[in-house]
């Protein structure tokens, strides 16, 4: 019933280019076996974040819930909500980095970059870099035995 509703209310209002554009690409994997992460891959890739918007049209495609949908987003890390800073400092926080000083790293590097609103740093837990720990991603730039200092150099680099 409440799905005949939403068809209903949908038929009155229009859908917006983004959220079209959501459709389009839900309905290229609705058919496939176990779309949503396909299905979300791809919204991130062409609109760059999973707004709630999205996460309704998603649902509404596949038949699922919007909290089915919304825990899949937020359970992964790589599924963005919002749009992405200027500039990102992924720090790997994962078992062996740890070991060898990730964690005073990301201490490090969230009171470094805290006053400045388009760097955004996120916490990863693995790049396959183990052995060359800490290890972080600047701007998607993979990089070993990450220092504070190092990440400075890196965004001396920056124009802002
Ligand atoms: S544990 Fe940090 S890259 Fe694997």
């Amino acid at each position: 019933m409440a799905r005949a509703g939403r068809q209903q209310t949908e038929a009155l209002t229009p859908r917006s280019a983004r959220g079209e554009s959501v459709r389009v690409i839900a309905q290229r994997y609705a058919r496939e076996r176990g779309p949503l992460l396909e299905i979300l891959h791809a919204v991130q890739a062409e609109h760059g974040h999973i707004a709630d918007e999205d996460v309704a049209e998603i649902a509404d495609v596949l038949n699922l819930s919007v909290a089915e949908v919304h825990g899949t987003v937020s359970f992964y890390h790589d599924f963005r909500r919002s749009p992405a800073a200027d500039h990102e400092v992924q720090i790997c926080r994962a078992e062996a980095c740890q070991a060898v000083g990730a964690a005073d790293l990301w201490a490090a590097t969230e009171q470094h970059f805290a006053h400045r609103e388009d760097v955004e740093v996120r916490e990863v837990f693995c790049f396959g870099n183990c052995a060359l720990g800490p290890s972080a991603s600047i701007d998607g730039r993979l990089r070993g035995h990450v220092t504070i200092d190092d990440i400075a150099t890196a965004e001396s680099g920056w124009s802002r």
